[in-house]
């Protein structure tokens, strides 16, 4: 009996191997116009290049599984990864291309047990006009002064709370510290929720929900996909509760603009009235669940880049000296006119601006955009064929010598000569096009009160560790550091 399993399991390895020579030869010799597919190797059957992807993520060079093919077939190359043909750019106008998606050519990718995490009607997996009107509702709210000047205090007194908690001279974990930082703001700006047992519920559920990001696509009871699933419903039945009490609120105050302001996302997806494409607004399971779902690209990112930038700062002596010597100058004049901070001072130093801009180039928090295309696509000469995956390495134009002189040392200073961070394709931590991340700004402002107070408050030193890039970018053992007071 086990011999008749092997050697049915053999056939139909070979099957499956002789399919995907086929099917990738016939793909090679596929042309539109003058584009061709990419060059490139789909490793072994089944598993493509995948182990080689997964360990060159546990090494100190995130871009090796990117390089050697760079080197072996161009800036653009195809390969097999993840179980998907995927074509790789690490080409810069290629990858506008791919973000700008003026041609509505693209679509958003995920793995599937994501997929099954997001509502249908998510903004990460919507497309079109629905898309559009989502995110410019989200976006234009996050980059209001009005919202900036109030999530400021927001941000100082959560940032001062995280600090009080920390014992001076006993090993902090950094990378699960600032959760207790980044996730309060997050669930103020999604939904004015406070300290107390709501953000206590959600931070319990949510870290159950994201357990289920990446696992075996399954969905049953006992498996990881349907409890995620479940703790998402958790939170949609909380979320639902806040958004009818909302309503009803608008409801009351109708017309009174003092009542109705905007104060949150929630509130800018509910005062959406709908429009030709949609005769009346959002629904409210539809808000409740983006709220929800909106926590997912938020959660992780941030709290990663404020670690990274701890890292690469305990590293680069001469860096925090000057980043410290600007932020107490600006605490000094502070102190001297008792006057509270506004967003625009942290935004305006010019060093700290660059600290971030250089942590942001070098942590590669999302390393690629991954798309699916949904008709063949020539750019740049390369074809790209229907239903195939395409990633555009961010992470790979941020560490390009073309780009960036010696491109692994964190050096601010360089943003010096570079200038303007924005309309720069070889600079896109945050994607681009219609895409662009509606957290910029926010996760830029966070980013400068959290280090202005930091380096203000503490020196520390930081026990030896290293940085892991696969599956997303994290400390390996969570960065523990020991602070000590500065006037203590
Ligand atoms: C350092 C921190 C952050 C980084 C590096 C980052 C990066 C990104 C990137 C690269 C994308 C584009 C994804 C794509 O094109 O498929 C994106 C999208 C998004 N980000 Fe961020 N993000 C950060 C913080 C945040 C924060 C704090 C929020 C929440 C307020 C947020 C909310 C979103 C949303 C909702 C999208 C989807 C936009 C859309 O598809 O229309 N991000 N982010």
């Amino acid at each position: 009996m086990e011999w008749m399993i092997g050697v049915c399991v053999v056939m139909g390895m070979l099957v499956m191997s002789w399919w995907i020579l086929l099917y990738g030869k016939k793909n090679d010799e596929k042309t539109v116009g003058k584009g061709k597919i990419p060059k490139g190797n789909s490793g072994w059957p089944l598993l493509g290049e995948t182990l080689d992807f997964i360990a060159s993520g546990y090494t100190s060079n995130p871009v090796t599984f990117l390089e050697k093919r760079k080197s072996l077939y161009g800036n653009v190359f195809k390969t097999c990864i993840l179980g998907s043909n995927v074509i790789i750019s690490t080409d810069q106008d290629v990858n506008k291309v791919v973000l700008q998606n003026h041609q509505a050519n693209f679509v958003p990718a995920y793995p599937k047990s994501i997929r099954e995490l997001m509502g249908e009607q998510s903004i990460l997996k919507m497309n079109g006009t629905m898309h559009k009107k989502v995110h410019t509702l989200i976006a234009g709210f996050l980059r209001s002064p009005q919202f900036k000047a109030r999530i400021t205090r927001d941000i100082e007194h959560t940032v001062k709370q995280c600090f009080a908690s920390w014992t001076p001279h006993q090993p902090i974990y950094v990378q699960d510290q600032l959760k207790r930082i980044t996730f309060p703001v997050l669930v103020k700006v999604l939904m004015s929720v406070g300290p107390g047992e709501e953000l206590d519920f959600l931070y319990r559920e949510f870290a159950e929900f994201i357990k289920g990001l990446i696992c075996l696509p399954l969905k049953f009871p006992g498996t990881r996909l349907y409890k995620s699933l479940q703790s998402k419903d958790r939170m949609v039945k909380m979320v639902r509760k806040i958004v009818e009490e909302r309503k009803k609120l608008m409801r009351d105050n109708n017309g009174d603009e003092e009542g109705n302001a905007v104060n949150d996302v929630l509130d800018a997806l509910l005062r959406d009235k709908g429009d030709s494409s949609s005769s009346a607004g959002l629904s409210p399971e539809m808000i409740s669940q983006n709220i929800i779902e909106m926590m997912i690209p938020g959660e992780e990112t941030l709290p990663t880049a404020m670690t990274m930038a701890i890292k690469f700062l305990t590293d680069s002596p001469l860096a925090l000296s000057k980043l410290q010597e600007e932020n107490m100058e600006l605490k000094r004049l502070k102190t001297n006119c008792s006057e509270d901070y506004s967003w625009t001072e942290y935004m305006s130093l010019p060093f700290t601006q660059n600290v971030i801009s250089e942590t942001l180039r070098m942590a590669n928090i999302v390393n690629g955009i991954w798309r699916k295309s949904v008709n063949d696509i020539e750019i740049k000469g390369y074809l790209i064929p229907k239903h195939w995956c395409v990633m555009a390495s961010l992470t790979s134009v941020h560490m390009d010598e073309k780009n960036y002189e010696n491109p692994f040392k964190f050096d601010p200073w360089r943003w010096e000569k570079i200038g303007a961070v924005t309309g720069n394709n070889s600079f896109t931590p945050f994607g681009g096009g219609h895409r662009l991340c509606p957290g910029l700004e926010l996760s830029r402002l966070e980013l400068s009160i959290f280090l202005h107070h930091l380096v203000t408050t503490y020196r520390w030193v930081a026990e030896r560790d290293e940085i892991i890039y696969f599956p997303t970018v994290k400390m390996k053992r969570k960065l523990p550091i020991s602070l000590e007071p500065i006037n203590a």
